[in-house]
C-alpha cells in the first residue's frame, strides 16, 4: 500500500491548540501547557494525528504569543520549559506528532535583542533589525525610507524610533519590529534555537507569516496598484516585500535544518521532521515554496481559500479541482476551515448545525492534510466580544474608527478575541476550562450548555461523534488518507461528488449542498454507507439501476461502492 511509503505529515489530521484558551490547569483563567497534557486523550479519542501549538513561550502578550520575547523559555502564565518537555513526551507516548508555533518574521520589541537595538547604531544587535533613515520632507517632516504597508495594510511597515532617529521595518504590528535575516548572527541563532527544539523532539514547525520575512534590500517602492494575493485584498501590490526570492531561498535553508534531525525510524520524534508555512500568494509561488529549482523547502502550506469562500456546490467544487490541479501528487493541498484568526465556520454557515456536518465530511474526506481548529469539532461560534473590550490588537489598527452598529454586521469578525474563547469542556459556568469562580481571560461563549465535549461525547449524533467517525475512517481507509482524488459527475448543481482510491481501496463521497433533497445515483449495483451526516441520508434500490443514495438539504455520506 502506498501509505506506508507515506511519510506522517503526508497522512496526518492537524488540530490547533491555542494554549491561552484550551485549558487552565491553576486556575488564573489562562490555558497553559499542563492543561493541554491534561486534554491529549481528547485528540487522541478526535483521531488527529498531530497537534499544532501557538506560541507558548516568554511574550509581553500584546499578540497573545505571537510577539516572542525569548524563544528558548516558556512564559511562566503557560507553565517551564520542562512542562513543554513533558508535553512533547505526552503526546508522542499516545502517537502524536507535535509541531510548534514559530514566529521568525518578527520578535516582541521587549525582546533583548531588540532594546538593544534599538539603544544605538553601534551596539552589537544594531542590524539584527531592518533598519534605515527616512526621507525628509521640505518642512522638515520625517517620512519612511520607502511606500511599504503593513500586512494589515492602512498602516505603513516603518516605525520611527526616536533613540536611533531610524525607521525600524514592523510587517505586521508596531511592536513586532522584524528581524533582518541577512545577518548572519541572527540566522546562526533563529537556526540554533530551531535545533534546540528538534533536538527536544518536535516534530515540526508551523511557520508564522513566513512570506513577509525578507523584503527588497534596496527598499524600493512597491508598486501602487492595488492587488488581490492569494485571495487577500492589498492596496499596493506587494512586489518588493512579500514571497520575496529570498524568502523562497530561506524555506530551503530552514528545510536543510530540519532534515538533520530525521531519524531512521518512523515515530513521533524521531521520524521525518515538517515545516508548514503560513503564505499568501499564488498557487505558482506557493509552489515555489515547496520545491524551488529543484530544491526542496516546506513540506506543506496553508491553502486559505476555503476560509474567506461562502457555502455553496459551485464554489466548493471549483476550489477542490483548482487544489487538485494545482497541487497535485505528490503534492498535497491543505484543507483549513477556522483557525485563531478568522471566523468560525459555524458562524460562517449562519450556525446552520446541517453545514457544519457537510463541511466536517469534506474537510476530513478530501484529498490533502485537514486542519481542524480546537472547538470546530463541537461547532463553537464567535462570541461577539465589542471592539472597544479587545484583547487582540488588530481592531485598534484597522477598525480605530468603525462604530460598533457597523462592526455587528460584518460576517469576517474584526475582533480576533471573537474565535479564541474558553474551549468548551463541560457545560458548567466555567467551562471545565477553568474553576467556576474565576473569570477567564476572554468569556465563555453562551451556547456551552449544547457545545461541550462532555455532552457530545456521549451523544452519538453529535457533531463530535461525526468528527471522530470520520477521523477514524480516514486513519483506517488508506484511500483517504493517503489516496488519489478523482470528480465524479453530478446531475444536480448542488452536488459534489468523488472517488478516493488507493490501490483497491476505494471510497467515494457525496454531499448535497442544496435546500432541496436529492438522489445521487450510484451506478453500482451494491453499496454500502461509511458515514453519514444523519439518519435520514439512505441508501436504497432504484427502480432499474443499481444503488441510490437520498441526500436530503445540506447532508453528506460516505460510501464503500
Ligand atoms: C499570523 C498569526 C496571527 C498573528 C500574526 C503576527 O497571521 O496567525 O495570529 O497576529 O501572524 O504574528
Amino acid at each position: 500500500m502506498s501509505d506506508q511509503a507515506a511519510p506522517w505529515w503526508k497522512t496526518t489530521t492537524i488540530y490547533q491548540v491555542y494554549p491561552r484558551s484550551f485549558a487552565d490547569s491553576n486556575g488564573d483563567g489562562i490555558g497553559d501547557l499542563p492543561g493541554i497534557i491534561v486534554h491529549l486523550d481528547h485528540l487522541v479519542d478526535l483521531g488527529v494525528g498531530t497537534i499544532w501549538v501557538s506560541p507558548f513561550f516568554a511574550s509581553p502578550q500584546r499578540d497573545i504569543g505571537y510577539d516572542v520575547a525569548d524563544y528558548r523559555s516558556v512564559a511562566p502564565e503557560y507553565g517551564t520549559l520542562d512542562d513543554a518537555q513533558t508535553l512533547i513526551d505526552e503526546a508522542h507516548r499516545r502517537g502524536l506528532r507535535v509541531l510548534f508555533d514559530l514566529v521568525l518574521n518578527h520578535t516582541s520589541d521587549e525582546h533583548p535583542w531588540f532594546v538593544e537595538s534599538r539603544s544605538s547604531r553601534t551596539n552589537d544587535k544594531a542590524d539584527w533589525y531592518v533598519w534605515a533613515d527616512g526621507r525628509t520632507w521640505p518642512g522638515g517632516k520625517k517620512r519612511p525610507p520607502n511606500n511599504w504597508r503593513s500586512e494589515l495594510q492602512v498602516s505603513k511597515a516603518w516605525q520611527w524610533s526616536d533613540e536611533r532617529e531610524q525607521w525600524y521595518l514592523a510587517s505586521f504590528l508596531s511592536f513586532q519590529p522584524d528581524l533582518n535575516w541577512r545577518h548572519p548572527e541572527v540566522r546562526t541563532e533563529m537556526f540554533d534555537m530551531i535545533r534546540t527544539w528538534l533536538g527536544r523532539g518536535v516534530d515540526g514547525f508551523r511557520l508564522d507569516i513566513f512570506g513577509s520575512i525578507m523584503q527588497d534590500l534596496h527598499l524600493r517602492n512597491n508598486d501602487p496598484r492595488p492587488t488581490l494575493t492569494g485571495g487577500i485584498p492589498r492596496l499596493q501590490t506587494p512586489n518588493r516585500t512579500l514571497n520575496t526570492d529570498e524568502t523562497i531561498a530561506l524555506a530551503g535553508d530552514l528545510r536543510a535544518v530540519v532534515d538533520e534531525f530525521t531519524g531512521d525510524i518512523d515515530e513521533p520524534g524521531k521520524g521525518e521532521r515538517a515545516l508548514l508555512g503560513e503564505v499568501f500568494g499564488s498557487p505558482e509561488v506557493l509552489r515555489r515554496y515547496l520545491t524551488d529549482g529543484g530544491r526542496p523547502g516546506l513540506h506543506l502550506v496553508f491553502l486559505f481559500d476555503f476560509l474567506a469562500a461562502r457555502y455553496g456546490a459551485k464554489r466548493y467544487r471549483d476550489l477542490i479541482v483548482s487544489f487538485e490541479e494545482e497541487f497535485p501528487a505528490p503534492m498535497l493541498p491543505t484543507y483549513v476551515l477556522e483557525n485563531h484568526d478568522r471566523t468560525r465556520s459555524l458562524s460562517r454557515v449562519g450556525g446552520d448545525l446541517d453545514k457544519a456536518r457537510v463541511l466536517a465530511t469534506l474537510l476530513c474526506t478530501l484529498r490533502g492534510v485537514p486542519v481542524i481548529y480546537q472547538g470546530q469539532e463541537i461547532g463553537m461560534t464567535n462570541r461577539y466580544i465589542p471592539l472597544r473590550e479587545a484583547n487582540d490588537p488588530v481592531p485598534g489598527v484597522v477598525a480605530k474608527h468603525l462604530p460598533e452598529a457597523a462592526n455587528k454586521r460584518l460576517t469576517e469578525r474584526l475582533n480576533r478575541d471573537e474565535v479564541r474563547t474558553p474551549m468548551q469542556w463541560t457545560a458548567d459556568p466555567g467551562v471545565g476550562f477553568c474553576p467556576d469562580d474565576v473569570t477567564p481571560w476572554l468569556p465563555v461563549n453562551d451556547d456551552r450548555i449544547t457545545r461541550n465535549v462532555d455532552i457530545q461525547s456521549t451523544d452519538p449524533t453529535s457533531l463530535l461523534s461525526l468528527y471522530r467517525e470520520l477521523l477514524t475512517l480516514r486513519a483506517l481507509r488508506p484511500a483517504l488518507h493517503a489516496g488519489s482524488l478523482r470528480m465524479l459527475t453530478v446531475e444536480s448543481d448542488a452536488l459534489i461528488a468523488y472517488e478516493r482510491a488507493d490501490g483497491d481501496d476505494t471510497v467515494t463521497v457525496v454531499a448535497n449542498l442544496g435546500d432541496d433533497t436529492t438522489v445521487y445515483r450510484t451506478g453500482v449495483s451494491k453499496g454500502a454507507l461509511l458515514s453519514a451526516t444523519g439518519d435520514d441520508v439512505e441508501l436504497f434500490e432504484g427502480e432499474r439501476s443499481g444503488t441510490h443514495v437520498h441526500l436530503p438539504p445540506h447532508s453528506a455520506a460516505v460510501l464503500e461502492l
